[in-house]
């Protein structure tokens, strides 16, 4: 009897072992596909369209006046330099601690005390995004069930990055479609109406997608309303010296918040500024009350790394820190920076120009206000979508513009177009959550 009952048992757990692997190997069925990246969907519309006049204006890479990609100057010299001296043979740790040395000198000053003292925890990061997430996790590991606020609206991958770190995210009210500008005052009542202590993140300069900076005194007051709520400034840094072509002034705000004794964290990327997309290079820093402090924090940033993806690549790494260690490369960076700046300054002016002497009812002043990469142009979703029938002209539906996309060549086209799509007077005062 007790063989007979063991042999069923057997033939159960056979049974029920044998239907659960044919679950789960079947398992890849049951998921759905996932919702389109947006600007992903631009590239492809743009990719298909075998028009000669089109347009993308959906990317935020920089592009030279021919609308092609660049390598620039000081990248070319840094690679030749780490060819020569065969670095790949003898990386170290101190190779990547100078990289973290020189990458947080940029946004906090090299002769603040928080370099002097060392009193900061500062990690290599896969690029912005990269950093944003090894954030996220730091938050949600460290103080479970703190929420972070976004802007209304940001770069929408900032939804995803908190949302994957399972940490419940807010808005604070940021934009004012009427004016085309800051909605301060909202902006202000969220920063008071948010539970003490909050996470907020900040976009310390050429934010994305409006392109509209808080002025150097609403920073004052954000950082002063931060210290009485005891709110976290986190400062997504992706564009220190391409939105006013000096690093020092794009580092304003973080300058503002340390001067107040703010301890921060922010998060930096290479990307746009040295153009260095394609490599994933960027890096984390956390402030700390001293150093010990820092050296803790650190090795939990590492230990987070280390199990999503082991170490982060070392090219990018050598190329940044080569730049920033070689003061004459790294002044032919500055200048190569400020070329990049001017020249989508440049496209703003054209552009609002050709608009206005087109006879447009349409104010276009905010096309100038705004800096950075970006242009929130207004437009509605539909007037996107007439762009891209009629005039091969691409950029998301919330009407965000990639102002590298223009160039002298194609402003005039750009111009008309937009033209012809607004001569009704009418515009968008819808706000879409979609930027990328
Ligand atoms: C505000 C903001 N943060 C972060 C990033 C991420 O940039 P990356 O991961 O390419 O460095 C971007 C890129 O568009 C951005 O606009």
């Amino acid at each position: 009897m007790i063989v007979k009952n063991r042999l069923t048992m057997l033939k159960r757990c056979l049974t029920r072992a044998l239907s659960t692997s044919t679950g789960a190997v079947r398992w890849w069925g049951r998921v759905d596909r996932a919702s389109k990246d947006p600007i992903n969907g631009v590239t492809e519309a743009f990719l298909a369209d075998p028009s000669s006049n089109k347009i993308n204006l959906g990317v935020g890479a920089y592009l030279d006046d021919e609308g092609k990609p660049v390598v620039l100057q000081c990248v070319r010299e840094a690679e030749a330099k780490i060819a020569a001296s065969q670095f790949l043979g003898s990386i170290s740790t101190a190779v990547s601690s100078k990289y973290v040395e020189e990458s947080v000198k940029l946004v906090y000053g090299r002769d603040s005390d928080v370099i002097k003292e060392g009193t900061y925890a500062g990690v290599q990061a896969l690029s912005g995004t990269g950093a944003c997430r090894l954030f996220a996790e730091l938050q949600r590991r460290f103080y479970p069930g703190s929420m972070i606020y976004l802007p209304d609206p940001t770069w929408s991958n900032h939804h995803n990055i908190w949302r994957d770190a399972q940490v419940c995210k807010r808005t604070f009210r940021y934009y004012d479609p009427d004016t085309k500008g800051i909605n301060f005052a909202a902006l202000v009542d969220d920063i008071k109406n948010a539970p003490n202590g909050s996470f907020f993140l900040l976009h310390p300069c050429a934010h994305n997608p409006t392109g509209i900076d808080p002025t150097e005194e609403q920073w004052q007051e954000i950082s002063y309303l931060f210290k009485v709520k005891n709110h976290f400034p986190f400062f997504d840094m992706a564009y220190q010296g391409v939105a006013s072509g000096d690093l020092e002034r794009d580092a304003n705000a973080i300058r503002i918040f340390l001067k107040d004794g703010h301890l921060i964290g922010c998060a930096q990327s290479f990307a746009k500024n040295m153009g260095l997309c394609g490599h994933r290079i960027g890096c984390l820093s956390v402030l700390c009350d001293d150093k010990r402090q820092g050296v803790t924090i650190k090795s939990q940033l590492q230990q987070i790394a280390r199990a999503m993806y082991g170490s982060p690549p070392l090219h990018g790494m050598l190329l940044v820190s080569t730049i920033l260690g070689d003061p004459e490369i790294k002044r032919l960076w500055v200048k190569e920076m400020k070329v990049m700046a001017n020249r989508v300054q440049r496209m703003r002016a054209t552009l609002r120009q050709v608009l206005e002497k087109l006879g447009s009812p349409l104010n276009w002043e905010h096309i100038t206000n705004q800096v950075g990469m970006f242009c929130f142009s207004g437009l509605s979703p539909d007037q996107v979508d007439q762009l891209a029938r009629d005039f091969h002209i691409y950029m998301i539906l919330d009407g965000r513009m990639s102002m590298a996309g223009v160039t002298t060549g194609n402003v005039n086209y750009l111009a008309n177009a937009i033209h012809e799509v607004t001569r009704n007077g009418e515009e968008s005062r819808i706000l879409c959550r979609i930027s990328t």
